[in-house]
């Protein structure tokens, strides 16, 4: 019988849903709808099953983090948006889940604005993966393969 593949959980935070449009000095011409097709065809070929998912809501983002383990899946790729830098109830839900999260971002956040250079995710994600466009998603894939 066919083992089934692993799942990925892909999180996009606010105003990932602009991608292509927004800034895209900053994050690139590429749509959302089109870095989900790169997650996906780079999960396919490492033979695991992979969901993408985008809100603009902190609470929906902490739904989809605490279900992720009861949904099934193995690990979470959460580019937390402008969260990553303030949102405390975002990092209780990653310290609360056992699933690994690694966290991953377009930018170099460490590059930019003094207040992009501070995440309260990261002390409780697996890592952190920035500054690599839509390929920090695909590293990011590749680091929780590697755990
Ligand atoms: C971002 C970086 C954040 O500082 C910013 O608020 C975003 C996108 C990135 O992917 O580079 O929305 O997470």
């Amino acid at each position: 019988m066919a083992r089934k593949a692993r799942a990925v959980l892909v999180l996009h935070g606010p105003n990932l849903n602009l991608l292509g449009a927004r800034e895209p000095g900053v994050y690139g011409r590429a749509t959302l709808a089109e870095v989900d097709r790169a997650i996906r065809r780079h999960a396919r070929g490492r033979g695991l099953r992979v969901e993408c998912r985008q809100s603009n809501s902190e609470g929906q983002l902490i739904d989809w983090v605490q279900d992720a383990e009861r949904r099934g899946f193995a690990g979470i790729v959460l580019n937390p948006g402008a969260l990553t830098h303030y949102s405390i109830a975002l990092r209780d839900a990653v310290a609360s889940v056992r699933v690994p999260v690694v966290e991953v971002h377009l930018s170099n956040v460490h590059g930019r604005e003094e207040f992009r250079r501070h995440s309260v995710i990261a002390p409780v994600a697996r890592g952190q993966i920035s500054g690599f466009g839509a390929a920090s998603y695909l590293l990011g894939i590749d680091a929780l393969l590697d755990r």
